[in-house]
């Protein structure tokens, strides 16, 4: 049936079109988003939609009638004259130990920008930023778009979830992809993702791609294609947009999980923890700077978001982001402030730790990131179905670099969990994510392999 019988458009006619491989006009794909928010269509007609556009794909002017349609399915945030040119956020592809926001968000609000970030939760193997800031108790994801206003007048930045207000279609049209095999599809990341950062109002978007075993992509081919995707489109549409790959064959940085991601956040924004993760927040951070006009180039964006990190102002920002979105003041002074012991009593840790060691003598060549992170799914700190409760005190540590000289029977991962226990099996698979090679001891490579900016009109 029709949603609408007086419309002059039918569903099962633009859905016919799109599956034969015909290019649909604005006025179709605005029907398909309208009706699809006001909940007049039926979830097979969605579904078939979806599959259509998965399998026939989206021209570059479809594509971004999608995203515009997308991204004013709801509210269209608003912000103070004062704010022009201050706006920035960044979009992540995902990867493992990608606490990136976390840091990044507070470093950037006291540089001067306005940073309204719209999250995710985690995705498939990969975390997100929700859940591991739900790990700090009384932290709340749900803000309203005044209240969004408030806490960024008031600190500079804010990590919220979507909600009902904000990109309503993509709410209803995320949960169908995921079970109807239609997430890997170009125009409808590309609609998805931005849809959102065109709501948030930006000026400028830095995107976060990662590459490598651990990464939904793979190579950097399939990776480049959404890119390029995105960044025309984002810049189509007014945001300044541009992508920054980097590596995610081992995990970022040396803790992976909710609760455990954040203590090492915390150890960025005192200055001090991972390199990799250091290099990417500073990069992206500074990339951000330079995009909005904030200094002449983007070493120089580097070096402020460097000294935000070094003398406390970054941190400064996180705990009063913390306090503005529900967490009692002597909790967040504690995290903020606080030792690692202190920290984790805010945090809570797992029942149990147990460490593996070496099983031979070599140097560390790699630690996969992608079986770690298979692990501690199945240990609960993933989800396997939307709004299920994860263990937020699951992770692993990683006790080793690569490039590190080990011997035999050296302890190398440490991991926290609970019920369900550490079984045989997953001791196995952990131990296939060391890699060891009878080399010299070296020191690792950046993290960030390349930028891609938009191409001049
Ligand atoms: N994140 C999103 O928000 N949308 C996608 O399609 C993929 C990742």
């Amino acid at each position: 049936m029709d949603p609408n019988p007086n419309s002059r458009f039918s569903m099962p006619e633009i859905i016919r079109k799109k599956r034969d491989g015909e290019k649909l006009n604005h006025e179709e794909i605005r029907y398909f988003v309208k009706a699809l928010t006001r909940g007049e269509l039926q979830d097979g007609q969605i579904g078939a939609m979806l599959m259509a556009i998965r399998l026939k794909g989206m021209d570059p002017e479809e594509t971004l009638v999608l995203t515009q349609e997308m991204a004013t399915s709801g509210k269209v945030l608003e912000w103070p004259e004062k704010w022009r040119g201050l706006l920035v956020d960044k979009h992540s592809t995902g990867g493992v130990g990608d606490k990136v926001s976390l840091p990044l968000a507070p470093a950037l609000a006291a540089c001067g920008c306005k940073v309204p970030m719209i999250s995710g939760r985690g995705l498939g193997h990969t975390g997100g930023t929700l859940d591991k800031l739900e790990s700090i108790p009384g932290f709340s994801v749900s803000q309203s778009p005044e209240q969004m206003k408030m806490i960024l007048e008031k600190v500079g930045c804010c990590i919220v979830e979507q909600s009902q207000e904000l990109v309503p279609a993509d709410k209803i049209l995320y949960a169908l992809r995921d079970v109807t095999a239609t997430v890997d599809s170009l125009p409808l990341s590309t609609g998805s993702i931005l849809g959102k950062k065109v709501a948030e109002n930006l000026t400028a978007l830095v995107l976060d791609v990662k590459i490598g075993s651990g990464a939904f992509y793979r190579t950097l081919e399939s990776a480049q294609q959404l890119a390029e995707s995105l960044v025309s489109v984002g810049t189509q549409l007014g945001i300044n947009t541009i992508a920054v790959f980097s590596k995610m064959d081992s995990p970022l940085g040396h803790r992976v999980g909710n609760s455990l991601e954040v203590l090492e956040s915390l150890e960025c924004l005192e200055g001090r923890g991972p390199q990799d993760l250091r290099e990417l927040v500073t990069t992206l951070g500074g990339t951000l700077l330079w995009q909005c006009g904030r200094v002449p180039s983007v070493s120089e964006g580097t070096a402020h978001i460097a000294g935000a990190l070094d003398h406390g102002s970054a941190l400064g920002a996180f705990q009063g982001m913390l306090q503005a979105q529900g967490v009692a003041p002597h909790v967040a002074q504690a995290l903020c402030n606080g030792t690692e012991e202190q920290r984790l009593q805010v945090l809570g840790k797992a029942q149990v730790q147990e460490e593996l060691v070496t099983e031979g003598d070599g140097t560390v060549q790699q630690i996969l990131a992608l079986p770690i992170a298979q692990v501690l799914h199945a240990l609960g700190a993933g989800r396997t179905q939307e709004g299920q409760r994860i263990n937020l005190r699951v992770g692993a540590e990683l006790l080793v670099s690569v490039g590190q000289r080990v011997r035999k029977g050296t302890p190398w991962i440490r991991i926290h969990y609970e019920i369900p226990a550490l079984s045989d099996i997953n001791r196995r698979t952990l131990q296939g994510a060391l890699i060891l090679k009878d080399v010299e001891p070296f020191v690792p490579g950046l993290k960030v392999i390349k930028t891609l900016s938009p191409s001049k009109p």
